[in-house]
């Protein structure tokens, strides 16, 4: 079996910081007890049912921001790597919680720039994921975001101005952004477009399209995780037939049969040692 591991993977610096910061918490003697977190800290099951072991209580994600901080009321709370909306953090200082803020410098800054161009009038275009914690904690900055999730949208917008700011979820395809964009401008050509799909995002993307020729390519990680689902797409823009995977356990629901070359990617909220598994199975499998 020819194992191509494509490289980079490993956590990007977004999740490894999260994943610091909430670790020198619990090593911390004077944290404030009980310690929440709002939801899943990275799209990773394998590193929440982590914490969750350490004592740290993870509200579902079935609920939004603003009910689970309805939900606590005291102790310590501890914001996703997603970021929230303002208004909710607000609530959450209001009820004098503990707050640990792990948010993105990738995201702080998307939040940072469009509560800017709104204070300067502008209108706002914002392409992402309808449900996506990320957007969602953008779309809390203001009502007057306007969110595009597909084409359609963009041919129904109807600013008040000729000139929006123009600006995306961190985590979509590099390959399918050009698109939006492209149409955002032949709509409002004097639109002001600001692409922050991240870096770990970017890289990873292209070192997946790029690959050589395989039978297989498995790209490990969680299937809620926006960045995973996204490398999935990339490799079948690739022509290459891709299996999403979150474990070992899970790839041995595939056959393998006439499978002679293999490569493997992971999500930017994957930890290594699950692709390290899964090559030490294929090596030892033919
Ligand atoms: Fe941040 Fe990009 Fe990672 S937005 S959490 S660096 S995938």
């Amino acid at each position: 079996m020819i194992i191509n591991r494509i490289k980079p993977q490993g956590f990007c610096g977004g999740v490894k910081r999260a994943i610091d910061i909430v670790n020198d918490l619990l090593n911390k003697p004077d944290t404030v007890k009980p310690i929440y977190m709002l939801g899943s800290l990275i799209h990773n099951e394998h590193i929440i049912n982590e914490f969750k072991n350490k004592g740290i209580i993870v509200l579902p994600d079935t609920l939004t921001k603003d009910e689970m901080v309805d939900e606590v009321n005291s102790g310590t709370i501890i914001i996703s790597a997603h970021g929230i909306s303002p208004i909710v953090l607000a609530k959450a200082k209001e009820k004098g919680l503990n707050i640990i803020d792990t948010t993105c410098p990738y995201v702080s800054l998307i939040h940072k720039n469009i509560t800017s161009a709104l204070a300067n009038n502008k209108d706002i275009i914002y392409i992402g994921t309808k449900n996506h914690p990320e957007v969602q904690g953008v779309l809390g900055i203001s009502s007057k975001i306007n969110l595009v999730t597909n084409k359609d949208d963009i041919a129904n917008l109807n600013l008040n101005t000729d000139n929006p700011y123009v600006t995306n979820q961190t985590t979509l395809s590099i390959y399918d952004i050009k698109d939006y964009y492209d149409l955002i401008k032949e709509k409002y050509p004097n639109s002001y477009l600001d692409n922050k799909i991240c870096m770990a995002t970017t890289e990873r993307q292209k070192a997946v399209k790029e690959q050589e020729q395989t039978d297989l390519c498995i790209i490990v990680g969680d299937k809620k995780s926006s960045n995973t689902q996204k490398l999935v797409s990339v490799s079948e823009l690739a022509n290459i037939k891709t299996i999403l995977v979150d474990s070992l356990e899970d790839l041995k629901k595939y056959s393998l049969n006439n499978i002679n070359k293999i490569s493997i990617s992971s999500g930017a909220s994957t930890p290594s040692y699950l692709v390290d598994e899964i090559i030490n199975y294929l090596n030892n499998i033919k």
